[in-house]
């Protein structure tokens, strides 16, 4: 097939899409592993993976298989009709994490609007109609409907879109104290990113993470990871919240006790992105107690747990439950921060590194759009998080090999750009 010139589609696309976002001067046609190929037929090393969206890499062949199978069984059902395929999907989940109850979706913002509900149903329901508000952070993003949109912190500058929720208070992220004269009996719940995404890729510390855990059980309030971006393998750990450990001990005295220390656990968690390796799917996760409180005809979807995402997100599962899926995730990272560090010791032009696992952050003092160009042109995809921020989300199936290329072409960009 002859392709149109790139530019042409470029400008007609333009024409007729309501502009959300700035548009790239490539036009992408397809991808392989951790390549990404542009319709003149060059390669890059594709470091933003759909934002963290494609876990497993372009064209999985455990994905393909899937998708043509249950493609051709059953793609569509009413939500209420149990598959073996949601079973499967909610049973993998139930399993490997310190979660008991499953409601399936398309998006993150649609996981984050199921735990903002469940979250003010439980509370209504155990504490009254007047516990309703919710605690969320400066720096924070959770999505674009209404609910997610009113806890993400970039609210405050798009007051066209308002109002929004009522009672939704924002803390200092990393900043225990800053949520304590936020607390009241009107509180439903605080929720938080383990590691800010779009905020700059700020990670958690662990501390902070126990500290919400224990002003939550002290307050009987629910505690919601927005784990949309940082669970699923990205961190290193299957469910982000195994990423971060710590006893109530460290928070009283400051002094880490490792032999002490267990992952952080959340009431409710929402999940996308990288679940369904590139296909839509997203879910909330809840322990019983939160989960139970939303019952029939208090919410759902009707394209949320269809066959074929569900048996998409099993597939995505099972891969990363193999042995050695994480131990290479966490390997990879450890060559991408090692190296980015001997990066910023040749260059003056890294100022921090931040992140934890396959999402990392990179501080530099370029503004970030004319970087990612420059990355572009060399061969890398990547995308930003903040002006300066440079935002790294590589597929988990990352090889040690592909870590280098790309910290090559990294340093060898930021050496031409002076
Ligand atoms: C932490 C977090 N929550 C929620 C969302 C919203 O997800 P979606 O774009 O799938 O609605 C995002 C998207 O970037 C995210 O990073």
């Amino acid at each position: 097939m002859t392709h149109p010139n790139a530019q042409e589609i470029i400008e007609k696309t333009k024409a007729v899409l309501i502009s959300t976002y700035d548009a790239q001067p490539v036009v992408l046609d397809r991808g392989e592993g951790c390549y990404a190929y542009d319709t003149d037929g060059k390669k890059y090393l594709d470091f933003a993976a759909g934002i963290a969206v494609a876990s497993l890499g372009h064209a999985h062949p455990a994905i393909i298989k899937t998708l043509k199978h249950q493609a051709a069984r059953l793609m569509a059902c009413q939500a209420s009709y149990a598959t073996q395929e949601k079973l499967e999907a909610a049973q993998l989940l139930v399993d490997h994490s310190c979660f008991d109850q499953i409601y399936f979706c398309n998006s993150g913002t649609e996981a984050v609007e199921a735990a903002l509900k469940c979250a003010r149903k439980w509370a209504y329901d155990a504490k009254g109609p007047h516990c309703y508000e919710i605690i969320a952070f400066r720096n924070s993003f959770h999505g674009r409907t209404y609910g997610s949109a009113s806890v993400t912190e970039k609210r405050m500058s798009q007051p066209y879109f308002g109002p929004y929720l009522e009672g939704v208070h924002f803390a200092k992220f990393n900043d225990l104290e800053s949520v304590k004269p936020l607390i009241s009996e009107k509180t439903a719940a605080i929720i938080v990113e383990p590691v800010q995404g779009e905020g700059g890729l700020a990670a958690a510390e662990p501390a902070f993470l126990m500290g919400l855990r224990k002003l939550c059980d002290d307050h009987n309030i629910c505690l919601i990871f927005d784990e949309v971006q940082a669970g699923f393998g990205r961190l290193g750990t299957f469910n982000a919240y195994e990423a971060f450990s710590c006893c109530p001990e460290c928070v009283e005295t400051g002094k880490p006790m490792p032999r002490k220390a267990k992952p952080i656990e959340p009431d409710i968690a929402a999940w996308a992105k990288g679940m369904g390796g590139g296909f839509p799917v997203g879910a909330m996760a809840a322990k019983r107690k939160f989960g139970s409180a939303i019952v029939v005809g208090t919410h759902g979807t009707t394209y949320g747990g269809n066959p074929l995402a569900c048996a998409v997100a099993a597939t995505v599962m099972k891969q990363m439950l193999k042995r050695g899926f994480m131990a290479n995730v966490q390997k990879v990272s450890a060559v991408m921060f090692e190296g980015l560090k001997q990066i910023q010791r040749e260059s003056n032009k890294i100022t921090d590194i931040k992140g934890k696992g396959l999402m990392i952050g990179v501080d530099t003092n370029t503004k970030c759009t004319e970087l990612l160009k420059a990355l572009q042109k060399n061969g890398l995809m990547a995308t930003k998080a903040g002006d300066n921020t440079l935002r790294l989300t590589p597929p988990l199936i990352l090889k040690e090999e592909q870590a280098h290329e790309a910290l090559g072409i990294i340093g060898k960009t930021l050496k031409e750009m002076g």
